[in-house]
């Protein structure tokens, strides 16, 4: 069994339940995990690390950066993986055009630098308490069955795959 540090930074709250079911998967594998708001969270202590962000015009929480760079001494030493949390809406033609829109590149070559073992995007939700003009117009504009783009069972699946790895 791992004791294994579930870390997320969110402004909407939808990164949090994704870090929470990933939580609830390794746990249901046997391992130890807790499940923090990444504000509240350290690395040190831990076998094993998951960190992840909502991203926002192209760029991760500032929470979830400050804690890559000023844990990354431990997450060096330590068995880590990174998800970032994004696309809603209508998927696109090209997707490949957005790619430093769906996982910011500076940080990912930063987690790379520490030995990520794997960094993966996961479909995000809509603001359901949009706040100001453009997220109001983004949620506003995004039909119903955009809004939420989460997948469930790829997000336990990758939880599941992390949980045989330790
Ligand atoms: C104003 C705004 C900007 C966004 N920018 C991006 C972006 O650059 N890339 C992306 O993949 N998703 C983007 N999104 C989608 C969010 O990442 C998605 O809603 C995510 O689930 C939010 O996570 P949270 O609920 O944990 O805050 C944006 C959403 C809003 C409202």
């Amino acid at each position: 069994m791992a004791r294994i540090l579930v870390a997320y930074a969110t402004k909407h709250h939808s990164t949090a339940e994704i870090a929470q079911a990933i939580a609830d998967e390794l746990r249901s594998r046997g391992h130890d995990a807790d499940c923090l708001d990444v504000h509240d969270a350290h690395a040190r202590g831990y076998d094993a690390v998951v960190l992840g962000s909502a991203v926002y015009m192209g760029r991760w929480r500032r929470e979830a950066r400050r804690f890559l760079s000023h844990e990354s001494d431990i997450l060096a030493l330590t068995p880590f993986w990174v998800f970032s949390t994004g696309p809603v809406g209508e998927p696109k033609s090209a997707p490949d055009e957005d790619e430093k829109w769906l996982e910011p590149e500076a940080v990912i070559a930063q987690a790379e630098a520490l030995n990520v073992r794997e960094h993966v995007v996961f479909g995000g939700r809509m603001p359901r308490d949009p706040h100001g003009f453009i997220e109001s117009s983004m949620a506003r504009n995004t039909p119903e069955e955009f809004q939420d783009l989460r997948d469930w069972e790829q997000i336990r699946a990758w939880a599941a795959k992390i949980a045989a790895q330790l």
